[in-house]
């Protein structure tokens, strides 16, 4: 279940990949509340292999406490990148800039509503964190067209 960069993810806007990076370790670190998940890092080579193992020798390392301390920081990260990517899409007039910013409104109230539940005793950790791990990669998708039309926009400006 640990998510590990994929070089299709870049999206040619620098400080963006790195907010995704960053996104993508906060997950990484909330999946530390599963007890000994059994990956399977065999089939891996190199680095990602390196970077597997790592991940796995946390797994169940994380408190109850620190779980909600990650997940404040993950949301504080997350606001962070979407009004970053919404300030690109009002320098370039991204013609899906509205639905987009609604995909980014709706990911906020369901987590944070997730994150009152936790608060509040709930027993969510697991399914929360499984949650973003599948989200993380269709949020990165659903970015490359607009990081490809920020694109577009530039090069017709000149810029
Ligand atoms: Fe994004
Ligand atoms: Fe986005």
């Amino acid at each position: 279940m640990t998510i590990l960069w994929q070089s299709e993810w870049n999206t040619g806007v620098d400080f963006i990949d790195a907010q995704h990076r960053d996104i993508m370790d906060y997950i990484n670190q909330l999946g530390h509340i599963i007890p000994d998940p059994k990956p399977k890092v065999s089939s891996l080579l190199g680095n990602e292999a390196v970077e597997a193992a790592h991940y796995a020798s946390l797994f169940g390392s994380l408190s109850t406490a620190e779980f909600g301390y990650v997940l404040d920081e993950f949301i504080r990260c997350v606001e962070n990148h979407f009004a970053c990517e919404e300030l690109l899409h009002v320098e370039d007039a991204y013609q899906l800039a509205a639905p987009h910013k609604e995909t980014h409104d709706l990911f906020l109230v369901r987590i944070k509503k997730y994150q009152t539940q936790y608060n509040l005793g709930e027993d969510n950790a697991e399914k929360l964190y499984r949650i973003l791990n599948k989200w993380i990669e269709q949020h990165i998708a659903y970015d490359m067209d607009l990081m490809a039309s920020v694109k577009r926009c530039r090069m017709s400006d000149g810029a």
